[in-house]
């Protein structure tokens, strides 16, 4: 058997309601980050982990544009399949969906991204949230934020062992957050079945990642001080991420759309 076979997930289904009324005709992460639509920026993700194949989990709608992103963005190096996430049943949900496509094969490690999830800067460290799943556990990339309200904040012990996930805890200060970056071993099928709807009846990857931690396996990997990451949810973080991406990386590098998946 292979023992480090890395597949990946990006999860860009979900209904947007805060990007209404322009998510009633645009799925989300097609929406453009200055220059490339928000969805490339996962897909280098994966790719830059080490990803060997990608399932993109998406609204019925969408997968048609979803699978032809090889001819429009250039990954021909990164084998990319679609699957069609029923309801928007929750992240927890989307995540069993495209987890489905690699039941009986030998992939044993785990990549997931939320598609609205940016980070802009070099991607070489997401690297260590796989790597942190080498034989078994999982792992979530955080990092501090002012106003962790809107997050699922993590309690972290001193060697980053994660004590603890919660949602909508009180803005009392900076805290740490999920990102929206996760690395998975070979049970996340088995936790993913054993997860119950939570009150507002989504299957919350909240519950997922702490299925970890009873297990004492969950461990967080700190995004460095030169990436910024954004959450792309709300008009002013959509905002704030394209103005962001065209001063730090498109003025200096000149990366342009030509240039994605191109590596
Ligand atoms: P959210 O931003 O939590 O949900 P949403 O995209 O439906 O937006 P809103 O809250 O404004 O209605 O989703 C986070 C990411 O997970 C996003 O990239 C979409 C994805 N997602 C799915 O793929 N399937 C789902 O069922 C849900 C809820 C989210």
């Amino acid at each position: 058997m292979h023992i480090n076979r890395i597949a990946g997930i990006v999860l860009a289904g979900g209904t947007g309601t805060r990007l209404a009324p322009t998510t009633r005709v645009v799925n989300k992460h097609l929406l453009p980050i200055y220059d490339r639509p928000a969805i490339s920026f996962s897909l280098d993700v994966m790719r830059d982990c080490g990803a060997e194949t990608v399932v993109i989990v998406g609204n019925a709608a969408d997968v048609t544009t979803y699978s032809s992103i090889h001819d429009w963005l250039g990954y021909q190096d990164l084998p990319i399949r679609t699957v069609v996430q029923e309801r928007p049943d929750g992240v927890a949900g989307a995540i069993a969906c495209g987890h489905r496509q690699f039941r009986g094969t030998d992939f044993n490690r785990f990549i997931v991204m939320l598609g609205d999830t940016l980070y802009i800067g070099p991607t070489d460290w997401t690297r260590e949230v796989v790597d942190r799943v080498r034989g078994h556990g999982a792992s979530v990339a955080v990092t501090e934020h002012p106003n962790p309200r809107d997050f699922g904040v993590v309690d972290c012990a001193a060697d980053r062992s994660v004590l603890q996930v919660r949602e909508k805890v009180p803005a009392d200060g900076p805290r740490l957050v999920c990102t929206g970056l996760y690395g998975f071993d070979d049970t996340l099928g088995d936790r993913l079945q054993a997860i119950t709807p939570s009150r507002r009846g989504e299957l919350e990857v909240t519950s997922l990642l702490n299925s970890y931690v009873t297990d004492s396996t969950l461990t967080a990997v700190t995004i460095p001080q030169c990436v910024e990451w954004f959450d792309i949810g709300t008009p002013d973080r959509l905002l704030d991420a394209s103005m962001t991406y065209r001063t730090k990386v498109h003025r200096r590098s000149g990366t342009s759309f030509e240039t994605i998946g191109a590596h």
